[in-house]
C-alpha cells in the first residue's frame, strides 16, 4: 500500500511522454492515486539520462553561483529522498541503494584549496550543511585518497542512489500501480484541439488524454505539434563517464568524492563511477580519448589506487539542459492540459521525488505548489515592454 499523500476525486487519463525516472515516478504517483496512465518511450524505459547518470543527491555540492533560485527545490527534493526510497523499496521489494555517507569535496594543491574555500564560503552563505576539513581529517575519512590531500568540505546531507536500480524499481512501481508502459513507441505528435492538449499521436492515431506530461529529457523539444511558446528550450549537454570495478568488500571509497575535474561515486556492488565531462556537442555520442583521459587522470590524481582497477564500462549521456539550466515544470500558459516535466540538467535524479510529488499534486488538485512557481515555461516566453523585446 503506497502512502501517496494527495487525496482527490479526480481520476484523470494521463499520457506521459518519456519513461525516465521523471516520467516513471510521475506515472507511479498518478496511477497509485487512481489515474489512468499511459507512458510512452521511443526506446526502453530508463535508458536515457536516467541510465547515464551518477545518481548523486548533491544539493549542496552541485549548487553553483547563479543557481540560488534552484536551491529551495533541490533541498525540498533532497529531504524527500529517504522516505521516497523506503516507500519505493517497500512497494516493489527492489533495492535502490540509497547511501547517506555524504559528499566530500577534496583539494589536492594550494590553488585547489583557494577554489575550495571560495565554494565553501558560498555554500555556507546559503545556509547549507557543509563543514571544512583539514587534510588529516579528509584522510581519516577516506584513507586511500592521495596523501597530499590538503583540505576538504563535507556535505553531510548529500548522498547517492543507484540510478539504474532506481529505474528498474520505478518501472516496477508504475506497473504495479496500474500504469501501462509502451516501450519502443515514439509519440509522433502532441494533439492539440482548440488550445487544449487532448492526447498524443501514436501509430498515426490520437490516443486521447485529459493531461499530457512532457518528460522526454533532452529530446523534449523534438515533439511535433507543440504550439509556439510551448517548445521547451532544452538541449543535450553531453557527458562522458566510465565505471571501474573495485573489490566490494574492500572499496577504495565510501563517500561520493569531488576532487578537481571529476567526481567519484562508489557503489555498494563495487563499481566506482567516474564522471563526467560537460560538452556542448549536440547529439554527438562518441567517447573521445581526450574526455576519457581527462577523467582518468583526475581520478588517478585524487585516488592513485584506481590505476589497478579494471575498466568496466564507458558511456555518453545527454543531460537535458534548459536555457538557464533550471528545470521546466508545470502547466503551459495557453495550452491547457499540457504539463512540462523536463530540463532537469544535472539534477534529474535528485529532483525525482519532488518533481513527481509536486506535479502529481498539481495534476490531481489543480493547485500549484509555490516551489514550482519559478520554473514555469512562461519564464522563456517573449516579454515585451513598449513594443521592445526584452
Ligand atoms: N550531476 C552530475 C553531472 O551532471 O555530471
Amino acid at each position: 500500500m503506497t502512502h501517496f499523500p494527495f487525496v482527490s476525486a479526480a481520476r484523470p487519463r494521463v499520457a506521459i511522454i518519456g519513461a525516465g525516472c521523471i516520467g516513471l515516478s510521475i506515472a507511479w504517483r498518478l496511477a497509485a492515486a487512481g489515474g489512468t496512465v499511459d507512458i510512452y518511450d521511443q526506446g526502453s524505459s530508463g535508458r536515457g539520462a536516467t541510465h547515464a547518470a551518477a545518481g548523486m543527491l548533491a544539493a549542496a555540492v552541485e549548487t553553483e553561483p547563479g543557481e540560488q533560485p534552484l536551491l529551495p527545490l533541490t533541498l525540498d527534493s533532497q529531504r524527500r529522498w529517504p522516505a521516497f526510497a523506503a516507500e519505493l523499496e517497500a512497494y516493489t521489494g527492489l533495492p535502490v541503494d540509497l547511501r547517506t555517507e555524504g559528499t566530500l569535496q577534496v583539494a589536492l594543491t594550494r590553488d585547489d584549496v583557494e577554489v575550495l574555500r571560495a565554494g565553501y564560503e558560498f555554500q555556507r552563505g546559503l545556509g547549507l550543511n557543509v563543514a571544512w576539513l583539514t587534510g588529516a581529517q579528509v584522510k581519516e575519512r577516506e584513507p586511500w585518497l592521495n596523501p597530499r590531500a590538503a583540505a576538504g568540505v563535507l556535505g553531510a546531507d548529500d548522498g547517492q542512489v543507484d540510478n539504474r536500480k532506481l529505474a528498474v524499481a520505478l518501472k516496477a512501481a508504475a506497473l504495479k500501480a496500474g500504469a501501462r508502459l509502451h516501450e519502443d513507441r515514439a509519440v509522433e505528435a502532441l494533439s492539440v484541439t482548440g488550445g487544449r492538449a487532448d492526447g498524443v499521436v501514436v501509430g498515426g492515431e490520437v490516443r486521447h488524454a485529459d493531461v499530457v506530461v512532457l518528460a522526454a529529457g533532452a529530446w523534449s523539444r523534438q515533439l511535433a505539434g507543440l504550439p509556439d511558446g510551448a517548445v521547451p528550450p532544452v538541449r543535450p549537454v553531453k557527458g562522458q563517464m566510465l565505471s571501474l570495478r573495485m573489490d566490494a568488500a574492500q572499496p577504495l571509497l565510501h563517500h561520493v568524492v569531488w576532487p578537481p575535474k571529476c567526481y567519484l561515486v562508489p557503489r555498494l556492488d563495487g563499481r566506482l563511477i567516474v564522471g563526467a565531462t560537460t560538452e556542448e556537442k549536440g547529439w554527438d555520442d562518441r567517447l573521445t580519448a581526450g574526455g576519457v583521459l581527462a577523467l582518468l587522470e583526475a581520478a588517478w590524481r585524487a585516488l592513485p589506487g584506481v590505476e589497478e582497477l579494471p575498466i568496466e564500462e564507458m558511456w555518453v549521456g545527454f543531460r537535458p539542459g534548459s536555457r538557464d539550466d533550471a528545470p521546466i515544470l508545470g502547466p503551459v500558459p495557453g495550452v491547457d492540459g499540457l504539463i512540462m516535466a523536463t530540463g532537469h540538467h544535472r539534477n534529474g535524479i535528485l529532483l525525482t521525488p519532488g518533481t513527481a510529488d509536486l506535479l502529481a499534486h498539481h495534476i490531481l488538485t489543480g493547485q500549484l505548489d509555490p516551489l514550482l512557481a519559478p520554473f514555469g515555461i512562461d519564464r522563456f516566453q517573449e516579454r515585451k515592454t513598449n513594443g521592445m523585446r526584452l
